[in-house]
């Protein structure tokens, strides 16, 4: 299913809203969450709805997708760092119940393995928040990952250093690796919500739309789920023909709610 909204502030909204009927239909229910810079105005949104309506947390598990290698939780650009200054610092769900990969881990390839294994020991994940890469990565899954992937070290694409490159004061800073959650860690959540908002997602947005299930775009693995939806701002949605929505006949998409002009 798609959502078009005509703001950033719209898909905000909408999404931070779900994420809260979520909290609230299941107190226990096992979140998997994102960062990047679509999600900040997400968070806030959460947060604010959270001030207005207090939920009980206390029961809340959440997986952050990824986490860069070779930064530890103080680091700025950390995904840790992120996640508290966004979200976790202003919000009491325990620590305890609070998990990201290790981007210090001694022996990578166990804590990717135990990260997996938590997930699943957890029962999964009841809700999936993604953003997407400009590329069509999700979590950090670059091209040509499989799609049976599960929680794994990854070689970032040169087009996601310089993609985020905006946010460290140095290209050269970028980290070259990353443990991301893998494909079918992400197919295996209940529900999956994708984001994608402003101009620089317009044209992965329509190549996605029209793409067959292929690793060369990862994201395109979400054709294989059953409960998606992809919610969009009118920037991001832009090169999206309306004509193109009646020819969709993909299992579990419907057509636009709304499509600005
Ligand atoms: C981040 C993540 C990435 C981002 C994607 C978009 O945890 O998993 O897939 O969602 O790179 O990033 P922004 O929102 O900064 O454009």
């Amino acid at each position: 299913m798609y959502k078009i909204f005509d703001t950033v502030d719209e898909v905000s909204r909408y999404t931070a809203q779900r994420l809260l009927n979520k909290v609230q239909a299941k107190p226990s229910a096992v979140l998997g969450l994102a960062t990047g810079s679509t999600m900040k105005p997400v968070y806030a949104q959460l947060i604010e709805f959270l001030q207005q309506a207090p939920a009980d947390l206390s029961q809340l598990t959440t997986f952050n997708l990824d986490e860069y290698m070779g930064l530890s939780g103080e680091h700025a650009q950390s995904y840790s760092y992120y996640m508290c200054e966004h979200l976790f610092n202003k919000l009491s769900i325990p620590g305890h119940r609070v998990n990201l990969p290790d981007g210090m881990a001694e022996d990578v390839e166990c804590a990717c393995q135990t990260y997996s294994e938590a997930i699943q020991a957890m029962g999964g994940l009841d809700l999936q928040l993604l953003g997407i890469g400009s590329n069509g990565h999700i979590g950090f899954n670059e091209p040509l990952t499989s799609f049976s992937s599960r929680t794994h070290v990854v070689k970032l694409s040169e087009q996601t250093r310089i993609d985020n490159g905006r946010f460290f004061a140095d290209q050269n800073e970028v980290p070259t690796h990353a443990i991301t959650m893998g494909i079918q860690d992400i197919l295996e959540a209940k529900e999956i919500i994708l984001v994608a908002t402003g101009s620089n997602k317009a044209h992965i947005m329509a190549e996605l739309f029209h793409s067959a299930i292929d690793e060369a775009l990862p994201a395109s693995a979400l054709w294989q789920h059953r409960n998606v939806t992809i919610v969009l701002d009118a920037e991001a949605a832009v090169l999206l023909r309306k004509s193109a929505w009646a020819e969709d006949s993909r299992v579990g998409l419907q057509g636009p709610i709304r499509l600005s002009a």
